[in-house]
């Protein structure tokens, strides 16, 4: 089955089967291997893109349902890693094995792009379901307030949301207080 749709701003024309999911698609048929394989099942979170903008898992979207659509992986996400959240993630060093980062990465920045100045409720309620066997959750929530940061002082978006301090764990975690020295320090 040839279907037709927009992958990172670009027009992609596949022949598969009609069921062949799209983490397959992209990984199998385009080469894009930044979309990672984790359960198949939907549950992990490794395999998130954006379609519309919106965090999907991919391991569970039919090829068949996606005439039309417009998908984003991590490799869409900026030309250079400019892009907000690639730049925190950078500076708080969040990643450990990296294998979840993707996933992550694009549920973050989806939350991002439509509030940048989140609550710790926000963040945990966007990044749920995105798993990460390497517990970087505390340097993620950081990474996500920092990106919001960035946002914010590139000017793109005016500040909303919750005031600078109002979230627990701000003066621990707010991105510019350093990042915890290990997940030992990140738990307690
Ligand atoms: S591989 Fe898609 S949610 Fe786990
Ligand atoms: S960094 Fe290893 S699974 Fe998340």
């Amino acid at each position: 089955m040839a279907v037709t749709f927009k992958l990172n701003g670009k027009t992609t024309t596949v022949d598969v089967a009609a069921d062949t999911p799209l983490l397959w698609v992209l990984r199998d048929t385009l080469d894009y291997k930044g979309t990672k394989f984790g359960c198949g099942v939907g549950q992990c979170g490794a395999c998130t893109v954006h379609r519309g903008g919106v965090p999907v898992r991919s391991c569970q979207l039919k090829i068949s349902t996606l005439a039309g659509a417009d998908i984003k992986t991590i490799e869409g996400l900026s030309p250079d890693g400019s892009h907000a959240v690639q730049k925190a993630w950078e500076e708080l060093d969040v990643p450990q094995c990296g294998y979840c980062q993707a996933g992550q990465i694009m549920s973050a920045s989806a939350l991002i792009e439509k509030n940048p100045n989140p609550t710790d409720a926000d963040i945990d309620a966007a990044m749920n379901g995105n798993i990460c066997r390497c517990a970087t959750y505390i340097r993620i929530r950081a990474a996500i307030k920092r990106a919001g940061e960035i946002k914010r002082a590139a000017g793109a978006v005016p500040a909303s949301g919750a005031k600078p301090g109002s979230n627990p764990g701000d003066g621990a975690f707010d991105g510019t207080a350093g990042r915890p020295r290990s997940l030992f320090d990140a738990a307690r």
